[in-house]
């Protein structure tokens, strides 16, 4: 996507080194980072300077071959491995990577290792790119069947599931921007996203990167919207999507699909068949949910009048806070899954129908 008119990748390999885009300093800052040891990679994930599922998965694999870069070892490949797996415990994207880096790795002779995990890496972030693609498209149709209730289409997103929160392209902001380059007349209400703040933030900064009409909103404000006619589809990303179809999302994301229900709003879920988990059986009672620091509860960040970066607490000292990182939403609520292999119904059938589809196009891929 394009930064100040300038294409660029959320993450990427420069050398010996992985660069990537230090969200945690937007939108005041654009600011890449250079990491050149697993540690480092690992931390990037941790404090989400990168993040989004689709993201940190790229990030792991990168992370990967940093490790292998410096002992390829079955027992170096294990700690590089464990050392990333231990970040963040949701998006299932970190564990389907490290697992398709460990599957290309481990048979090969150590010496090959280091030279084959660059390449494995990048193979996962080109592909996150195609499928990015793909699901713009099969959400663009679902957004061209819309009946707006006024001349412009309103949609709804929560947290950031733009390019950022991928490699490229993003993947609930695609079908936006599949919309926009389709000349649709579309605009975006943006979720503020307490605590950290990823749609007024992230979302915000990539839709004005790239034209794309938005409004930010505080978190409480959607369902208002919804009862007011004003909102005509939600649309968010997912972490973690159940064998039963339940979403795992951003904190907030169920109430958004709460209020959806009750106003006859689709609400739909655009995700890569890399975040389905066929091995958690129900959702909402199995899928982990990562708890973050109080201190993103007690404490905001932002710039001040004169640009100067300032953190400033908003609660009594003394006053316990509590900050579950995610929420999943019943399958029930959910009208649609965009997979790169199709919309698909939220529930297991439709699970495993986006799963077949990807194996059967990887192997006519192949066959080709
Ligand atoms: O905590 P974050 O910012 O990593 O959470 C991100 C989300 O919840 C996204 O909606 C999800 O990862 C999908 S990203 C394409």
């Amino acid at each position: 996507m394009r930064v100040n008119g300038v294409p660029m990748r959320a993450i990427w390999r420069d050398g010996a080194r992985v660069a990537f885009i230090d969200q945690t300093r937007l939108p005041h800052r654009i600011a890449v980072v250079h990491a050149d040891s697993v540690t480092l990679m690992a931390q990037a994930i941790a404090s989400m300077q990168v993040r989004g599922a689709p993201l940190i998965g790229a990030a792991a694999a990168f992370g990967v071959a940093l490790g292998a870069q410096r002992d390829a070892s079955d027992e170096g490949l294990r700690a590089a491995v464990d050392a990333l797996a231990a970040t963040r415990p949701t998006a299932v994207n970190l564990q389907w990577a490290l697992r398709q880096m460990q599957t290309r790795l481990t048979p090969l002779p150590v010496a090959e290792r280091a030279a084959a995990a660059w390449v494995a890496a990048q193979q996962i972030a080109d592909d996150d790119v195609a499928t990015n693609a793909a699901i713009g498209q099969h959400g663009l149709e679902l957004i061209r069947g819309l009946q707006p209730r006024s001349s412009r289409l309103n949609l709804l997103t929560h947290c950031n599931a733009g390019w950022l929160a991928t490699v490229d392209g993003g993947t609930a902001l695609a079908p936006v921007y599949a919309a926009l380059d389709a000349g649709l007349d579309i605009h975006v209400w943006v979720d503020e996203t307490r605590p950290r703040n990823q749609g007024a933030a992230l979302t915000a900064w990539e839709l004005g990167q790239h034209g794309v009409p938005h409004t930010v909103i505080a978190d409480n404000a959607g369902g208002h919207l919804m009862q007011a006619g004003r909102v005509d589809a939600v649309i968010v990303g997912a972490d973690r999507i159940a064998a039963n179809g339940d979403v795992a999302n951003k904190i907030g994301t169920y109430l958004k699909a709460l209020a959806a229900h009750d106003c006859g709003i689709p609400f739909w879920v655009a995700a890569p068949v890399s975040t389905l988990d066929p091995l958690i059986a129900d959702g909402v009672a199995g899928i982990p949910i990562e708890t973050r620091h109080a201190d993103e509860v007690h404490w905001l960040s932002g710039v001040d009048t004169t640009g100067r970066k300032r953190r400033v607490r908003i609660t009594p000292e003394g006053s316990a806070a509590l900050n579950p990182a995610f929420d999943v939403t019943p399958a029930r609520l959910v009208s649609a899954i965009i997979t790169e292999s199709g919309a698909v119904p939220a529930n297991r059938e439709g699970v495993v129908s986006a799963i077949v589809g990807k194996g059967q196009r990887a192997r006519a891929n192949r066959d080709l």
